[in-house]
């Protein structure tokens, strides 16, 4: 049934994506502050341990945030001055930061049109003897996998570390990558801000454990029963706080109902734009918890344009980061990404929409593209 779409848009399509808290996550923080533990406590041991089941895996690092989460993991395997890390230039500057912090060059490549993901042919092709890492994301939530091309990688040091920021939920690819998930605001689990990282293996989890507290060896606990500590190598302030890891258990044991609504939302989506002339929406792929619902269309900044002044929370994930000032060192022509870059558009996307307000969305969409002047 056509939807009318004159008038105001409805409420929850007025953002581009929202926090969405089940209700006890206000007592579960508040009790985590009386408890009186505000840095890695109960709480965050608690939560890594769900995590790991949860995810089937043997061990999760909690981190302050998938940024911090990042710059640990590419630290940890060797990234830093002299070294590249391969990387799409279509990702948040989140991605790049943390390699260019550790004095490292990112190596931009491009992303196939279609997913905005990175593939491994172009991965292989970037290889140079300074590469230490690929750093694939996980556009929108898709799973990305480089196991054809693993082994190779593995021989040569090359270590893979995924932007999982945007794919807590979707599968994982076993094995070869270690994956950096971000449970910031608006991501499928929010611990209001944080992260978690899947270490490959119980080394690399110590390793990690010690840099996310300074570098220090023993556990905040053991530290305060002795006179002394041991700052064995680098590290940050980078642990989870237990009051944002009490607020992510919470929304833990009931991320099926979060991960259903977000599916749904993006078939709804996908239904109502199928063979939309002039709309190529971007493939999230079938084993997704989507982290958004993008397009691509010609002529997206006068779109985007029209769309905010009726009050539609459209946005943009993201500008590329080879164009970026900060980047400029790195910068190379990438004509997929550069291309994709004009045309990417993000609907309103978060569990609180119905599918009615996605076919609410699309149906403006496809109206604000007839419209449009030549
Ligand atoms: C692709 C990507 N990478 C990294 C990050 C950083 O995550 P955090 O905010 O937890 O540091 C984000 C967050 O928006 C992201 O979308």
């Amino acid at each position: 049934m056509p939807l009318s779409n004159t008038g105001a848009p409805p409420a929850s399509v007025r953002h581009n994506a929202r926090p969405y808290l089940h209700g006890p996550e206000t007592t579960a923080m508040v009790r985590a502050v009386e408890a009186g533990q505000y840095g890695h406590g109960p709480q965050a041991d608690l939560f890594e341990r769900e995590l790991a089941d949860y995810l089937d895996v043997d061990d999760v690092v909690a981190v302050s945030s998938a940024t911090v989460g990042i710059h640990l993991a590419l630290q940890a395997c060797g990234v830093g001055p002299g070294t590249e890390v391969i990387v799409p230039s279509q990702t948040f500057a989140a991605t790049i930061q943390p390699i260019v912090a550790l004095g490292a060059a990112p190596r931009f490549i491009d992303h196939a049109p279609d997913t905005l993901c990175i593939e491994p042919a172009a991965v292989q092709e970037a290889i140079t003897p300074a590469t230490r890492a690929v750093l694939p994301v996980l556009y929108g939530g898709r799973p990305v996998d480089l196991t054809a091309i693993a082994p190779g990688l593995r021989r040569r040091n090359i270590h893979i570390i995924e932007d999982a920021a945007q794919a807590f939920g979707s599968r994982r690819t076993k094995g070869p990558a270690t994956t950096v998930y971000s449970f910031g605001p608006i991501k499928q689990l929010t611990a209001l801000v944080g992260g978690a990282i899947v270490p490959r293996t119980s080394e690399e989890a110590e390793a990690l454990r010690q840099m996310r507290s300074l570098g220090i060896t023993s556990s905040q606990a053991d530290r305060i029963r002795t006179t002394t500590y041991t700052v064995q190598g680098p590290g940050l302030r980078g642990v989870m706080p237990d009051v944002n890891a009490a607020v992510g258990r919470v929304q833990l044991a009931r991320f099926d109902e979060v991960a259903t609504r977000r599916i749904t939302l993006w078939n709804a989506y996908a239904q109502a734009l199928h063979g939309a002339p002039g709309i190529t929406l971007v493939d999230v792929g079938g084993d997704t918890v989507p982290f958004n619902c993008v397009v691509r269309v010609p002529g997206r900044d006068r779109i985007h344009q029209i769309m905010r002044d009726r009050g539609i929370g459209v946005g943009v994930h993201y500008p590329p980061n080879h164009l970026q000032p900060a980047f400029a060192r790195w910068t190379r022509p990438l004509p997929v990404t550069e291309r994709t870059a004009r045309e990417i558009l993000s609907l309103p996307f978060h569990p609180a929409m119905t599918p009615d307000d996605a076919r609410w969305t699309a149906t403006a969409l496809l109206e604000t593209l007839t419209k449009r002047s030549p």
